[in-house]
């Protein structure tokens, strides 16, 4: 049996992660492959529950390290008990963010040195990584147009301008640093742009 492919889905806020993850999946599954969708936080019943603690706003104000911490405990059930097994039986996984977004929101957006989320992500899940990465891609402005109108807005969500920033621009030096397993897509462009660049990903994998 050959290992499925692990395709992870990145971009701040409002770039239209949510509607290009479902067209991954269909264009995948209209070329016969398996595909299991899924994200992160959640995936799995205890890391969904773990992230309805991380978007919850308490009283009590969640600490960045505790952010990190129980990102990494959803992160180690998702990878063991949905994404590792999903790829054993030669499945496709498709998820809607994964470990780039904490190098982003918790290294970038809370200042969590870098060093020690290497140092976790090497702890939980060693040299495990996706085979592909789609950085969807947007000037904070317009994705902030956006996410404007929609529903109540999440612990993260409710963050400044200068966040999404910082964000953004972390996103964009790791693709940068990682140009085998990133592709770039400019998110700004019209649905049917956008999606013709990622049908083009997807054709060289
Ligand atoms: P979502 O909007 O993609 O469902 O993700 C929920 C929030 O979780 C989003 O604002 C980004 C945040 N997040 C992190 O801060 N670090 C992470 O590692 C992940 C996966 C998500």
């Amino acid at each position: 049996m050959t290992r499925g492919k692990f395709i992870t889905l990145e971009g701040s806020e409002g770039v239209g992660k949510s509607s290009n993850i479902q067209f991954i999946a269909n264009t995948l599954k209209a070329l016969g492959i398996a595909v299991v969708t899924t994200r992160e936080p959640g995936g799995t019943p205890i890391a969904e529950e773990i992230r309805q603690i991380l978007l919850t706003e308490y009283e009590e104000p969640t600490l960045p390290e505790t952010e990190l911490l129980l990102l990494y405990a959803g992160r180690k059930q998702h990878v063991e008990h949905l994404i590792k097994p999903a790829l054993a039986l030669g499945k496709w996984v498709v998820c809607d963010r994964f470990f780039d977004a904490t190098f982003a929101y918790q290294g970038a957006g809370r200042n969590i040195a870098i060093e020690k989320i290497e140092q976790l992500n090497q702890w939980a899940l060693g040299e495990f990584s996706p085979d592909l990465t789609i950085l969807l891609d947007a000037p904070v402005d317009i994705a902030f147009e956006r996410i404007k109108h929609e529903r109540k807005l999440d612990r993260f969500e409710k963050e400044k301008k200068e966040f999404f920033e910082k964000i953004r621009m972390q996103y964009l030096r790791i693709a940068q640093k990682n140009p085998h397993r990133y592709h770039v897509v400019d998110a700004a462009k019209t649905l049917v742009e956008v999606q013709t660049e990622i049908k083009k990903c997807l054709d060289n994998i």
